[in-house]
């Protein structure tokens, strides 16, 4: 599975660029709408785990769908390998996963042999990547099940399996653990970064923020349709008011935090920094080292997708 074709892009070339999308729903009588996307505009690289982080509601799920053009932007646009949203060939070369997966009356193998068959993929090489797929994802014993009976942790990975089967450039997929067990989470890990590792893509929205932090090269977040933050998994959890200092040798008055072997932590504001570290010097300390403290990516999540946040908020706009 996964071999075919060869990708000799570089790295930086992006693959999914979202270009100041705005996307309105409007109600049955077009008269209030609400803005789902607003002016979102982001580029995801060939070859890099990106993961597409925001609260309910916040637009992710529209955004995966104008890609795929299930649905379509008010304004703005985009391009998927190079080819506008929705375009019907490009689409045959990526894998998707819908957020709620729902599939026809049929046994599982064959589902995924159905979606296979539908990108184009034939033969022996459909063959082979159903079989490494039921197997990788421990399907193989309820492929000939009919999906109906499925629990929901089950079609979630029939869902994967179908996204995958085409062996595609591109993933897009909507929160594709959120109903697997801790398990089936670790095999669909391993299975995006073996992707990754062979220059595939891959761009998924998830709320499991541990996970995010595991596998994922750059991460952005989107509040109320709009994109408050991107960056690499390190350089969002790098606080940059707060930094940690450890010492050693110094007073007990400048009350820091024991640590063993005579080291004290010390945390303070940029603006405190120099004055600590003078005051740890003046007292006849050592400073040992000065490295900006290190948040978690919920903490970060929360600050920025708080009620109060000073992120501007699409929101329901009367006509
Ligand atoms: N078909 C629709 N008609 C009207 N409003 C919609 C429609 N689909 C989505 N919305 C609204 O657009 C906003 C964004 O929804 P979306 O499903 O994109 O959010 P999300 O980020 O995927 O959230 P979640 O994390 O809950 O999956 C929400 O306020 C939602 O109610
Ligand atoms: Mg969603």
């Amino acid at each position: 599975m996964f071999t075919r074709g060869s990708l000799q892009c570089s790295r930086m070339d992006a693959v999914l660029q979202f270009e100041n999308l705005s996307k309105e729903y409007r109600d049955f009588w077009r008269r209030k709408s609400f803005r789902a996307l607003d002016g979102f505009s982001l580029e995801v690289d060939r070859g890099e785990i990106f993961g597409f982080l925001g609260p309910n509601g916040a637009g992710k799920t529209t955004a995966l769908h104008i890609t795929m053009g299930l649905t379509f932007a008010s304004s703005g646009g985009g391009k998927m390998l190079g080819k506008p949203f929705g375009d019907a060939r490009t689409r045959r070369r990526i894998g998707f996963l819908a957020e709620n997966v729902s599939f026809y009356r049929r046994k599982a193998a064959d589902l995924i042999r159905f979606y296979g068959e539908l990108n184009g993929v034939r033969d022996q090489e459909l063959r082979s990547n159903i079989k490494d797929l039921l197997e990788a994802l421990d399907l193989k014993e309820v492929g000939r099940r009919p999906v109906t009976k499925f629990s929901r942790g089950m079609l979630q990975k029939v869902g994967i399996a179908q996204a995958l089967v085409n062996d595609p450039e591109l993933l897009i997929l909507d929160e594709p653990t959120s109903a697997l067990d801790p398990s089936a989470r670790v095999t669909v890990r391993e299975i995006l970064l073996k992707a990754k590792a062979q220059g595939k893509t891959v761009f998924l929205s998830s709320h499991l923020l541990s996970e995010i932090e595991l596998i994922c090269d750059r991460v952005g977040i989107i509040h109320r349709g709009k994109l408050v933050r991107l960056g690499t998994v390190s350089e969002l959890l790098e606080s940059k008011e707060e930094f940690e200092i450890l010492a050693r040798g110094v007073l007990d008055s400048l009350q820091g935090e024991p640590l063993q072997d005579g080291v004290v932590r010390f945390v303070v504001s940029a603006a405190e920094q120099k004055p600590s570290i003078e005051a740890i010097w003046s007292s006849g300390g050592e400073v040992l080292s000065v490295t900006p403290k290190k948040r978690s990516l919920e903490q970060l999540f929360l600050s920025l997708t708080s009620a109060d946040s000073e992120t501007d908020g699409a929101g329901e706009i009367r006509r």
